[in-house]
């Protein structure tokens, strides 16, 4: 069935924005409701939902990582305001977009391999969406925004009633300047008793919601927040060491967990990498440093790729880095960043011969 899947994709992928642009037309004839869930200007999206999902349904050989995603993933969509009815429109949509634009490759066999992908991966959404207890979305005030730097701004978030997240999680957000652009962000604080939430934004090049978040945000505007997402985390009973390598503000979710990690006596010993492209990049430092001066069981590794010789910094990229120091047996890995850092730093580790199942991180992406 995935390989049917992989072999016709590979087929239909550049043609991605005629397949999307068919995709919404249909999807919006047969559910019409839908269109308020997706921004006033579709060309700001474009393809992002085919991709999304073509994505997803490549990977429903791999049910062990996708099930606790598919979960989630189903549980964040009520943010949406999705319902039942919206998948099998959905599932017409995508079937019937990949058949215009397959032609003679759409085989019977290729339409079920699709079919059937796209149910049990709807199916895995819709049931964890229903038994879900908590509420859709919640909302929360900015109560601080601060620039730490030209393309970079701390935002505190007070949301309205407590979020049930973990250290190490992410979530989704929408910004009052960018509606309908839902974006994932990772708290860099454990839960506090007063719930608030700290987010780490740096401004991508061209990126629609970043650039409005650092340049625009102001105390008092309100954002709407997704339900927590993703498998970071450190397992304190297993008694093994953790290494986290942390790219940018990848280090906000390995954050979180340092801060929650400090609220014990004992921990396992954590090996933290923190790498940029230049020392001005790694705005967190300081306070790493501060942590680690006040917690034996932290050691900080700041690393660039640019800047030889600057004293107390390792020189390269964090997969070099990392990697120069072996294998790292016995540790648990958390792997946290930008979505090709994380693809060099894994698979240099593996090559290295550690192990996978040793690698945590959240892959989920689509950029
Ligand atoms: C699990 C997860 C957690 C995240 N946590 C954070 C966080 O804590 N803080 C944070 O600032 N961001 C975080 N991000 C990234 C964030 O969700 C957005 O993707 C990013 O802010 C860009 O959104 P945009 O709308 O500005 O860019 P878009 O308009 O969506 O994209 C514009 C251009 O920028 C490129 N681009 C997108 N993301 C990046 C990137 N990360 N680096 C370089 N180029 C990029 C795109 O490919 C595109 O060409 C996280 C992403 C994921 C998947
Ligand atoms: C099997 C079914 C589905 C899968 C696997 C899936 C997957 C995803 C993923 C992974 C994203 C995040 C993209 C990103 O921002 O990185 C996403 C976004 C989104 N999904 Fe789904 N989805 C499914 C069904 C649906 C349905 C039924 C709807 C209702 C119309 C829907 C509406 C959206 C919307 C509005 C977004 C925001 C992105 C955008 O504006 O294009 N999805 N989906």
């Amino acid at each position: 069935m995935v390989k049917l899947i992989r072999d016709t994709w590979q087929l239909a992928e550049p043609y991605t924005p005629e397949i999307s642009q068919f995709f919404y037309g249909m999807l919006f004839t047969l559910a019409p409701a839908t269109r308020d869930f997706f921004p006033i200007n579709m060309e700001v999206q474009r393809g992002r939902l085919v991709r999304a999902l073509v994505h997803v349904v490549q990977l429903v050989d791999r049910p062990d990582d996708l099930a606790p995603f598919l979960r989630q993933l189903g549980r964040d969509h009520r943010k949406f305001g999705v319902v039942p009815k919206h998948y099998e429109a959905v599932g017409t949509a995508l079937l019937a977009a990949l058949k215009r634009h397959l032609g003679d490759a759409w085989t019977p066999q290729v339409e079920r391999a699709w079919a059937e992908a796209y149910t049990i991966i709807a199916r895995a959404m819709q049931e964890a969406a229903a038994a879900d207890e908590y509420p859709a979305s919640w909302t929360g005030t900015v109560a601080e925004h601060r620039r730490l730097s030209w393309d970079l701004a701390l935002i505190r978030v007070e949301p309205e009633h407590h979020i049930p997240y973990r250290a190490g999680q992410y979530l989704s957000v929408e910004v009052p300047q960018r509606p309908r652009l839902w974006r994932y962000l990772s708290p860099a604080n454990a839960p506090r008793d007063d719930g608030s939430l700290e987010f780490h934004v740096r401004a991508v090049d061209g990126g629609w919601v970043s650039r409005a978040i650092v340049s625009h945000t102001q105390s008092g505007d309100v954002w709407r927040i997704g339900p927590p997402m993703g498998r970071m985390a450190v397992d304190r009973q297993t008694g093994r060491d953790v290494l986290m390598v942390a790219g940018g503000t990848g280090v906000a979710p390995l954050r979180a967990i340092l801060d929650d990690l400090g609220r014990w006596g004992t921990n396992p010993h954590v090996t933290l990498f923190y790498g940029g492209a230049t020392s001005d990049d790694l705005y967190d430092l300081e306070q790493l440093r501060a942590l680690a001066s006040t917690n034996p069981w932290l050691t900080v590794h700041p690393v660039v790729e640019h800047g030889e010789g600057l004293p107390g910094f390792e020189h390269g990229t964090l997969a070099d880095v990392v990697t120069r120091h072996g294998a790292w047996p016995g540790h648990d890995v958390l792997v946290s960043g930008s979505p090709a850092m994380i693809r060099a730093t894994v698979s240099r580790m593996l090559v290295a011969g550690t192990a996978l199942d040793q690698i945590r991180y959240d892959p989920f992406t689509i950029d």
